[in-house]
């Protein structure tokens, strides 16, 4: 309760029964879920290599991203912004490129919206430090924020789908209509894709959208929004867990 109020959300307690929420929570989130194929593919890890193997890669990875020369991104950035987070996380948020204070850091969603992304994250028992790895589609900050140009995001995109390969999170949360529309192949508007689960590259996994916690500070308002879809999103997450207990991270 104190972190929705940490992030502006009113808490509503339904006149008729405050204990029917939880319930009503997960039954909406049973039947709103419809699934979508994604026309974007992630590449398999191959089967079970070692866990010396998987740390390899992902260190590899994490050097090809840093001296990445692909596109002119490069000759303006500080530093590459990989991503962070346990590597067995059972979440993965992506949203759309570093800002000023991600490049200065290196690390993805430090700035202001990154507190407020914290905070709705917490909200629903995930923390970059244990539970949830982030990442962008971008790895390089564009000059002045603007929008990822469609050769940036082809060159950036296949970093983030191996990196996806190696952590094969068991849900996606896609935040804003830029990471939306890039990782589904799709013009839909946000509020479109909203409140679905589609589904992400060879190992289906599901994604939710929700809005980009920069716009929910310009547009507070849609915060109870965001809300619904992170209530849904964990519904995702714990019907495919079907009650087993879990620390939000693979055994
Ligand atoms: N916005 C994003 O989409 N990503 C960040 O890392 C920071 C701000």
């Amino acid at each position: 309760m104190a972190y929705l109020e940490a992030i502006g959300i009113d808490l509503w307690v339904s006149r008729r029964d405050s204990g029917a929420g939880a319930a009503a929570d997960h039954a909406a989130g049973a039947s709103a879920v419809t699934e979508h194929a994604s026309s974007a593919s992630a590449a398999a890890a191959d089967p079970a290599p070692s866990p010396g193997e998987t740390a390899a890669r992902w260190e590899a990875l994490r050097s090809e991203v840093l001296l990445c020369t692909r596109c002119p991104l490069h000759l303006t950035r500080t530093q590459g912004v990989f991503g962070v987070g346990p590597r067995r996380a059972d979440w993965l948020v992506i949203g759309e490129a570093p800002g000023a204070e991600e490049d200065r850091r290196g690390e993805p969603f430090v700035g202001v919206a990154g507190q407020l992304l914290d905070a709705m994250l917490r909200a629903i028992g995930l923390d970059r430090r244990t539970n949830v790895y982030i990442a962008n589609v971008l790895k390089s900050r564009p000059p002045g924020n603007r929008d990822p140009r469609p050769e940036e995001v082809a060159a950036c995109l296949p970093y983030l789908v191996r990196q996806i390969a190696l952590l094969q999170p068991k849900i996606m949360l896609a935040v804003g209509r830029i990471a939306a529309q890039n990782l589904l192949a799709t013009s839909v508007p946000l509020g479109r894709l909203r409140g679905q689960v589609h589904r992400f590259g060879e190992l289906n996994t599901p994604l939710v959208v929700t809005y980009h916690p920069a716009y929910l500070l310009r547009t507070p308002a849609d915060k109870r929004k965001a809300w619904e879809d992170l209530k849904f999103a964990r519904s995702v997450y714990q019907q495919l867990g079907q009650g087993a207990l879990t620390d939000g991270n693979r055994s």
